[in-house]
């Protein structure tokens, strides 16, 4: 049996079934032991999937012992079951569309664990928390951490790059604009047209803005306010968010700067390409991405890039990794709740995943 802390993901769609895979694959080097990944549907048709996690090395559980019957048919073998498995690891990562039902139900009843991390939908499950972002803002009472959304990562990527380049917020105004893709890869479902969605979190907009505000939060403790609003559409693709920014600064700053600061972020990946398309099926292709996933938070399309005269105002437009950009927030947030003096140096195997271009 491996040594080492144990992490259980719960769930296997667009975002567990690659975290699996990344915990999985750097386990040693990042000093973890098992690797739990909880399936709560026998699928005849997703049996393949499974197979390939467990065969990568991650362990199966299920939801009791007549599930199990049903996965043995399938030809998987789990290891254990939720119940008895959730008491015994060291951090829970939730990838469902349900994490606080989770909590209510399961997690809140699991002292011995030391922390649990849920996803983008997840609002309230815990502290908001962004790579890189608001590492600061996290402190030992912080057992719950939820990982923002994928647009709220990007749009965080974006003022943190330009606006937080010397720790204060030089920011006026930001207005973002997000064409969301209507589905993900995997999903059946779609729309014929783009769609406008609804102003549904004033005075922010969007929820993705109100989540960038609630970040920003945790580090700007005394402010109520931040500056920003989005408006959000859908448009019928499944590859790639597009996201559109217009900053208008405090104090200017000219076009190498603002593009400096872009290329200073490691997260920030370029790309000449125009077209979501184009980026997609690179990164795809490339040895550098695992399972297709880009994990970078942003990629910034170069030739969006304009800065007024004055310097005041910066536009430009960028590519948003979906289902990928928040995955490092997850690995981030489980190291850090294993151990917040090591988690850092642990961080820097994830680099070889990064696009510096695309
Ligand atoms: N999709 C994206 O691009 C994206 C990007 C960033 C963040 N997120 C966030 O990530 C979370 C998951 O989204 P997703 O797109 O990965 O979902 P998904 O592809 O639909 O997968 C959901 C997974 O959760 C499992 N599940 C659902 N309810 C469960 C429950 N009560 N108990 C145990 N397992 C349960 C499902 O298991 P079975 O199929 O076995 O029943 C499935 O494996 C959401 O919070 C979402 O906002 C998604």
């Amino acid at each position: 049996m491996p040594k080492g802390k144990k992490v259980l993901i719960v769930g296997t769609g667009t975002i567990g079934e690659p975290l699996i895979h990344l915990f999985t694959k750097e386990r040693k080097e990042i000093g973890l032991g098992e690797i739990f990944f909880y399936k709560r549907s026998p699928l005849e048709e997703e049996a393949d999937k499974v197979k390939d996690m467990t065969e990568a090395g991650a362990l199966l559980i299920v939801e009791n012992k007549e599930k199990e019957k049903k996965f043995l048919e399938l030809g998987l073998y789990p290891v254990g079951t939720f119940p008895k498995i959730a008491k015994s690891v060291d951090v829970i990562v939730d990838c469902t569309p349900e994490g606080n039902k989770l909590k209510e139900k399961f997690y809140n009843s699991l002292p011995k664990v030391k922390g649990f991390i849920a996803q983008g939908s997840e609002k309230d499950f815990g502290k908001p928390y962004a790579w890189t972002i608001n590492d600061s803002a996290l402190t030992p009472e912080n057992r719950f951490i939820q990982i923002v959304s994928c647009n709220t990562h990007q749009m965080l990527c974006v003022i943190k790059s330009i606006t937080m380049a010397h720790g204060y917020l030089n920011l006026q105004y930001g207005i973002f604009t997000i064409f969301r893709r209507a589905s993900d890869i995997s999903e059946d479902k779609g729309i014929l047209g783009v769609e406008f969605e609804k102003y549904s979190h004033p005075p922010y907009g969007s929820h993705q803005a109100d989540d960038a505000a609630r970040v920003l939060r945790t580090l700007y403790k005394d402010r109520e306010f931040f500056p920003i609003s989005a408006q959000a559409l859908k448009a019928p693709t499944q590859l790639m968010h597009t996201f559109c920014f217009n900053l208008e600064l405090k104090s200017g700053i000219d076009l190498a700067e603002a593009r400096e600061r872009l290329c200073k972020n490691p997260l920030v990946a370029f790309t000449k390409f125009k077209s979501s398309n184009k980026v997609f099926a690179r990164a795809r292709d490339s040895s550098r991405s695992i399972l297709g996933r880009i994990l970078n938070q942003t990629v910034f399309c170069e030739q969006t890039l304009g800065v007024s005269d004055n310097g005041l105002r910066i536009s430009g437009g960028c590519f948003t990794p979906q289902d990928g950009n928040a995955l490092l927030s997850s690995v981030a947030a489980t190291l850090w709740l294993l151990d917040p003096k090591t988690y850092l140096e642990k961080m820097k195997v994830f680099d070889k995943f990064l696009f510096d271009k695309i």
